[in-house]
């Protein structure tokens, strides 16, 4: 039986942090650091750090109504097609998955509504899982150019 060549893993990491401003810059650099493994442009690598942070972002503030009360969930898989980037939380979750992702909504008044904006232009897709109570996910994938083979990698 032939493997699905998108199954098969490249490479991944995962890390977890704590619900505090602080750690959006640090994932940013973090998945950045990854991503500079692949053949990405400038550009893409600053798309992927926006979608990443706006993510992130949504997680400590919505999530958690920004308190260092929970835990982010970080992991990256490299496929050979694809990356994929999930960001999780055990916050508050949403209520309408398809509203929380019309441009302009949000739940805060002081804010534009427009993380998701940015995930979704950026981004390949953007899935979303969510349970009130329980906490939400969201996977950024990013389709990727096929990767050439190294010199000594075989
Ligand atoms: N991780 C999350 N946990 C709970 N609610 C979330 C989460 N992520 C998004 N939401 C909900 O989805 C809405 C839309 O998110 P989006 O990032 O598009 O806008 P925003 O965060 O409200 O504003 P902005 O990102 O422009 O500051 C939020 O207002 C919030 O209600
Ligand atoms: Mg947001």
């Amino acid at each position: 039986m032939s493997e699905n060549p998108d199954k098969k893993i490249i490479n991944f990491m995962n890390m977890e942090f704590l619900s505090v401003p602080e750690n959006v810059a640090l994932s940013r650099v973090v998945v950045a650091s990854f991503a500079a493994q692949l053949d990405m442009t400038l550009n893409d690598m600053e798309e992927l750090k926006v979608a990443t942070s706006e993510a992130v972002s949504n997680c400590i503030i919505h999530g958690y109504n920004n308190q260092p009360i929970g835990k982010v969930w970080i992991s990256v898989s490299l496929y050979s097609s694809r990356l994929e980037i999930t960001i999780k939380d055990e916050g508050v979750g949403i209520e309408d998955i398809d509203k929380a992702m019309e441009p302009a909504f949000s739940t805060d008044p002081e804010r534009m509504g427009l993380g998701f904006v940015f995930m979704k232009s950026f981004m390949d897709d953007v899935e979303v899982v969510s349970e009130v109570g329980k906490g939400t996910s969201v996977k950024l994938i990013k389709n990727l150019p096929p990767v050439k083979p190294q010199a000594g990698n075989r």
